[in-house]
């Protein structure tokens, strides 16, 4: 039996919980009937921790999480923790997990599964066999910068100010995940930012130049401003292999990329550090770009494949089990191809199923694939 692999699980708010359970069946399944083990710690996160113990997280759960192999995070937020303090937010909890653990590189891949072609809000012969990755820079940038807050003017009027600041070794290294990644996919790299207006713009296109042309001159290079960038994710989504920016451009066109695979509920994400020199470790946390849809949390309808799919990322990216993160993919394809659909991404002559009878039709299939 393979040695245990230390997952710290945080299933957080909404529907959080209820596409998280999904995935512990997996885990229990690969447990129980696979060649790997996990080890799993469970905690609270967001909302859920900030009703608990008065913050978003402990810090015991951050010394677990510096210590595990990887997090595997459900979704934060909703309305209940509209007045808490900006610091104890649920969201504070997630933000302060990316900063600490310098989870600087977000992989938001947009793939869109051919049973899946019909669900995209786009014409089918726009999205079909589409295969792109938001690489979203997550550490700086404005969700970072120094000053925000609020200012009262000398006149007394009131100020509020949110700062973009990237420095130079932010921007080289998630450019050099960015132009890696293309080496293995389709070898194109866009660099999206907003050059025309915005002085960390110009810093960006000044550096990403520099990289592509010293560093990576085998892989195909363009700079796009981030609002064409988001247009032309719409009308030839095609054209782009990996699109690598910032921040604050990241979760905006990561949004918009979700949506054309059909459903925000479709889409994984890995965020990852970079490898200690001595020991190798790699922080690492998975997530699905959807956020805790308080609106459905509860319901029993909530699409558990990005949650899944982030599972998978982990399998991959975290513990070099490629042919374990290929099954569970299949395994979603294969749920797919047979109809069975939550009402997010539900089409004519499918079957729709609740979060639960997914991850039943999950374990079905993966019970086929060692037969
Ligand atoms: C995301 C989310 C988060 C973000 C929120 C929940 C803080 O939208 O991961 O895309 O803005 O980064
Ligand atoms: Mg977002």
């Amino acid at each position: 039996m393979a040695a245990n692999r230390k997952i710290l699980v945080l299933p957080g708010d909404g529907i959080g919980p209820e596409v998280m359970a999904q995935v512990q069946r997996v885990i229990d399944w690969f447990d129980n009937k696979g060649s790997v083990r996990f080890e799993v710690t469970e905690d609270l996160v967001g909302g859920a921790c900030y009703d608990s113990h008065g913050v978003s997280i402990r810090e015991e759960t951050m010394e677990i999480a510096v210590s595990t192999d990887a997090v595997l995070f459900g979704a934060v937020g909703g309305p209940s923790w509209d007045d808490v303090p900006r610091e104890h937010r649920p969201e504070a909890g997630l933000l302060r997990l990316r900063k600490d653990l310098d989870l600087f590189a977000n992989l938001r891949p947009a793939i869109v599964l051919d049973a899946m072609v019909e669900s995209s809000t786009l014409k089918s012969e726009i999205v079909k066999g589409l295969d792109i990755i938001i690489l979203r820079e997550l550490t700086s940038g404005v969700y970072f910068g120094e000053p925000r807050g609020e200012q009262i003017m000398d006149d007394g009027t009131k100020r509020v100010v949110d700062t973009q600041a990237y420095t130079e070794d932010e921007i080289v290294r998630i450019l050099r995940v960015a132009f890696e990644l293309a080496r293995q996919r389709k070898n194109r790299v866009h660099c999206a930012e907003k050059s025309n207006v915005m002085e960390t713009g110009v810093f960006w296109r000044q550096i990403s130049a520099r990289v592509a042309r010293e560093e990576y001159p085998d892989v195909e290079f363009d700079h796009i401003l981030a609002d064409n960038c988001a247009m032309q994710l719409l009308r030839d989504p095609h054209q782009f292999d990996v699109i690598v920016t910032d921040n604050l451009f990241g979760d905006i066109l990561s949004d918009e990329a979700a949506m054309m695979t059909g459903s925000l509920g479709m889409l994984p994400s890995a965020s990852l550090g970079n490898p200690d020199p001595v020991t190798g470790k790699r922080y690492a946390m998975y997530e699905p770009v959807h956020g805790s849809a308080p609106d459905i949390a509860g319901e029993g309808k909530a699409n558990p494949l990005a949650m899944l799919l982030s599972f998978s990322m982990m399998l991959r990216y975290s513990f070099d089990l490629p042919e374990e993160a290929d099954r569970v993919e299949t395994v979603v394809q294969n749920v797919l191809n047979e109809g069975f659909r939550t009402g997010d991404i539900m089409q004519d002559g499918c079957h729709l199923v609740s979060t639960e009878e997914m991850g039943s039709n999950l374990l079905l299939e993966l019970d086929r694939s060692v037969q």
